[in-house]
């Protein structure tokens, strides 16, 4: 059930909810609204507090009983750390683990949104955000649904329209993230890439934009070499989507063109991975789920830019009709490439979709895929890798991802390394000779196929899922990215090109 948002600027003692949620600083300093709970405890809070090792500090949650209280039976307590260093990061960490602790209640009072000295819009979002994403369950196949209750979250001291805009949003984007989680959550043998195109399109029905989606026989049509060839060895054949978002009125010419890899499962294909290796291989659509999702939102965010996303659609798989080691593919726009690892697959289907992109004018790129193993190599479970060209456009991406309160760190395309992947009989191979750095050299393989457009990678293959619980993070698929393209699609400023005029409109250019 989703939670429906209210807002009431009275002070936390006249309301009345199943469970008071409250926060407390760094020092069992107690914040606003507190002091409902420590009068509870007949002005034993800090005392208790202290018997039971709560400190306050951030990712801590300590549930009380009220009692005595007219404001709810129960509290949580939530530890938000130094005030200084209260971000929105932190807030939507506390309200997600109040939504965790919330159990059996249906209805939340806090006075969260009252700590600190955020814009009330930023904080309010970041909350909303917080509660709907720790409340995310993924219960489709459990036969004791330990769904959560929670249906009712209340800001109390809540300030004017900046307040209520700001939980419209974070109820908005948290919603696309729970449809990405979702899709990721979903047994590859349930989500075909004709039954992910399906899922797509209802999602995106009523949401002001066009979807269409290709057939295999388009897709050939189409000469999408890699799609194809990845999608040969499995009997479910490939789909492409590509969803328009043209608001009336957009404003300036710039369209920002969203590109994400779905792989509803990658088994290496003839390169077949190890049985370990394929655990978590229903993840490797996440970069698609990331872009539809994204796409659900703009108009509900009121996004005033052209946006057109880019999903093909694969399943990985080793059979007698699969393609081999050695085999050459010819991708949309001419490039042959000498596929020398069936499991470097990612980067196969994006190059068709980033050269549609590409003849379709996006004037800026952003692809989102779980594309390397080497990138968790290097940046670990919870950060995903960034690169691109030119550099303001990759720091107009970062800047998003880090308002949007999702880890990315820059690695860089070293020209250099640009020869590893010279092929023999091709344009291209589609691994490097030599096996490091594989973040890097796949990020120069895509580069190849943006021409001079601005474009940035994000390297999701750590971040698109959780091993445990964290923060807003549920264990399972995190929908990572969606929040960062939301918010670099709402505040999206079209990239000059380096001779300073705008790309040309006239150009002729296949489509
Ligand atoms: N989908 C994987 C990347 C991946 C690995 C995502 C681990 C999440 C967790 C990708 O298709 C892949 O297999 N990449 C290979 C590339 C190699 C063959 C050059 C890899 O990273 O091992
Ligand atoms: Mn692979
Ligand atoms: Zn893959």
């Amino acid at each position: 059930m989703p939670i429906s948002f209210g807002v009431t600027s009275q002070t936390i003692d006249r309301a009345r909810a199943d469970l008071l949620a409250v926060p407390v600083f760094a020092d069992r300093v107690l914040g606003p609204g507190a002091d409902v709970v420590d009068r509870a405890l007949g002005g034993r809070l800090a005392g208790f507090m202290e018997d039971v090792g709560f400190a306050g500090k951030p990712d801590e949650t300590l549930t009380v009983p009220t009692l005595g209280s007219t404001v709810a039976p129960a509290a949580v307590l939530v530890g938000l750390g130094e005030p200084a260093a209260l971000t929105p990061d932190v807030l939507r960490r506390a309200a997600a683990s109040v939504a965790r602790r919330a159990n059996h209640a249906r209805s939340v009072v806090t006075s969260l949104l009252a700590a600190g000295d955020l814009a009330p819009g930023v904080a309010a979002q970041a909350l909303a955000e917080g509660f709907v994403l720790g409340a995310y369950r993924f219960v489709e196949y459990k036969s004791d649904r330990g769904v959560s209750k929670l249906a009712r979250v209340t800001l109390a001291g809540g300030r004017g329209a900046e307040t209520r805009a700001g939980l419209d949003r974070g109820a908005v984007v948290a919603g696309a993230v729970s449809w990405a989680r979702d899709m990721v959550n979903e047994p590859s043998g349930a989500k075909s890439p004709a039954e992910f195109a399906a899922a797509a399109r209802r999602l995106l029905a009523g949401k002001g934009v066009t979807v269409t989606v290709m057939s295999e026989a388009e897709l050939r049509a189409q000469k999408m070499g890699g799609v194809l060839g990845v999608g040969q060895g499995s009997t479910r054949p490939p789909r492409f989507v590509k969803v328009v978002y043209q608001p009336r009125g957009a404003r300036g010419p710039g369209t920002l063109a969203l590109v994400g890899k779905g792989v509803v499962f990658d088994s290496g294909g003839l390169s077949l991975k190890t049985a370990s290796g394929m655990e978590t291989m229903k993840t490797d659509m996440s970069g698609a789920a990331a872009v539809l999702a994204a796409m659900s939102a703009l108009q509900a965010l009121k996004v005033r830019h052209r946006v057109v996303a880019y999903a093909p659609m694969v399943e990985n798989m080793p059979s007698g009709s699969a393609i081999r080691p050695g085999d050459v593919l010819r991708m949309r726009n001419g490039t042959t490439v000498e596929v020398l690892n069936t499991d470097a697959e990612g980067r196969l289907i994006l190059a068709d979709a980033l050269a549609l992109a590409v003849s379709q004018r996006a004037d800026a790129i952003v692809d989102v895929a779980t594309l390397t193993g080497a990138c968790v190599v290097a940046l670990g479970e919870k950060v995903a890798g960034i690169m691109g060209d030119p550099s303001p456009w990759v720091e107009q991406v970062r800047a998003a991802a880090d308002r949007a309160g999702e880890p990315m760190w820059p690695l860089p395309l070293p020209g250099d390394y640009r020869k590893l992947l010279d092929s023999e009989v091709a344009d291209l191979r589609n691994i490097s000779t030599g096996g490091y750095g594989g973040a890097l050299t796949a990020g120069l393989f895509l580069q190849s196929f943006v021409g001079d457009v601005p474009w940035a990678h994000l390297d999701i293959a750590g971040p698109a899922r959780a091993a445990a619980d964290d923060g807003e993070l549920t264990r399972g698929g995190t929908g990572f990215a969606v929040r960062t393209l939301l918010e670099l699609a709402s505040t999206f400023e079209a990239p000059v090109r380096p001779n300073g005029r705008p790309r040309p409109r006239t150009a002729k250019r296949r489509s």
